[in-house]
């Protein structure tokens, strides 16, 4: 523990997850539908996105004030040019008591083998690939560029030589991929790779969310038990967002995700900030907090320390919890390729 704030709901902020660009060259259907993601969306100017030193900045305020996990997310964080640079500023940090933090990159991997040396080199540890298939016309039909699954498998191959710790992210959706399920967990068994299990969120407003395309992540895990013998593991830290499961035989360990049957907003200790600086208090938030003004506007650390702290104080989002409750507000949200996952 040791959050140095705490919002309404008594919860600290450890994690701040750090969306770098909005641009990505996959089209997941989930995610930037090609219907809304056109050539002529609109995507940010180079002028309206924080500069690595903004960032920075935030990250060390943020740090001193109790958060202990930094993830790089997008659209696709690899598309920001220099990006190791700004790893390597952010791995510079340390905590007040001196420890290093955690450094996470979230990636699509589809340029993963070209950059994984650099990522290194730059002092990144871990990265978490998303896959959502390893049959080809499944993960294309994902993708919907017809990006290869075999590209995506070829960067995890090479982050994995690399010395980094991976996760990979299969979204599961009814009808789509649920067989593809125990197919990744036999992939990756034995590999030192973790799998986690998604059920598909109704994050966003473009992406036609239906209750009717969620498999329930208890499937999932009857599935995977029908093959293996498996036992469940105690979280990592408190709020994490994967309930931890291995295999009896010792072939290493698999995550579910599930935001829908199982809201975990009781210890949410995740802020978002988006690639043009405005601060998201949940991933279903509809307004974030315009950070990038203060930042050019000349105002002090401190100032901007006083102003993080009292828009974690007033937080009380939960959104999971309260569609779980059949209380969710209907109203638009925002996209997750904008605030990242
Ligand atoms: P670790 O640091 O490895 O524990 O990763 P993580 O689970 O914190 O982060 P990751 O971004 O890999 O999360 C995996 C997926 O869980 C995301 O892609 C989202 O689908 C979902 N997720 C992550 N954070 C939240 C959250 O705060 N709320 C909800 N509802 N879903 C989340
Ligand atoms: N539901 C669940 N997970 C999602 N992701 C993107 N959209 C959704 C959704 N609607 C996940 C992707 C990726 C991460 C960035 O977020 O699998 O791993
Ligand atoms: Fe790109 Fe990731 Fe969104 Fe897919 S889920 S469109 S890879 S940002
Ligand atoms: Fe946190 Fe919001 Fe996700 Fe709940 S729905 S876990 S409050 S980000």
């Amino acid at each position: 523990e040791g959050g140095f704030w705490r919002d309404r709901l008594g919860r600290p902020l450890h994690d701040l997850r750090i969306s770098v660009t909005d641009h990505c060259n996959f089209r997941c259907r989930y995610c930037m539908p090609k219907e809304v993601f056109t050539s002529r969306h609109r995507f940010l100017a180079m002028t309206e996105l924080l500069t690595f030193e903004e960032i920075e900045r935030l990250a060390a305020i943020a740090v001193r004030n109790g958060v202990v996990k930094l993830r790089l997310t997008g659209g696709e964080p690899l598309l920001r040019r220099g990006i190791e640079t700004l790893v390597e500023r952010l791995a510079a940090l340390r905590t007040p008591s001196g420890e290093p933090i955690d450094i996470a990159m979230t990636t699509n991997g589809s340029i993963l083998a070209k950059k994984a040396r650099a990522l290194a080199e730059a002092g990144l540890k871990r990265v978490t690939v998303s896959l959502d298939a390893i049959d080809e016309d499944i993960f294309q039909g994902f993708n919907d560029v017809g990006f290869p699954a075999a590209k995506v498998l070829a960067g995890i191959d090479t982050a994995l030589a690399e010395g980094f710790q991976v996760k990979v992210n299969t979204v599961v959706k009814r009808g789509v991929n649920e067989a593809e399920t125990v197919r990744i967990a036999e992939h990756f068994r034995g590999t030192g790779v973790i799998p986690r299990f998604i059920e598909y969120m109704d994050v966003g407003t473009s992406n036609g969310w239906r209750m009717t395309e969620v498999v329930p992540s208890r499937e999932t895990l009857d599935r995977i038990a029908e093959r293996w013998a498996v036992d469940p593991i105690d979280p990592n830290y408190p709020g994490e967002t994967a309930s931890r499961w291995r295999y009896r035989d010792g072939a290493g360990e698999f995550g579910l995700i599930s935001s829908v049957t199982q809201a975990f907003c009781r210890d949410c200790s995740r802020a978002r900030l988006s690639m043009d600086g405005r601060l998201y208090l949940c991933l279903f938030a509809t307004q974030g907090y315009d950070l990038r003004t203060m930042l050019r506007g000349g105002a002090t650390d401190e100032e901007i320390e006083t102003a993080l702290g009292r828009i974690w104080s007033a937080r009380e989002d939960r959104y999971s919890e309260l569609r779980s409750l059949g209380l969710a507000p209907d109203r638009p949200k925002i996209e997750m390729s904008y605030i990242g996952g």
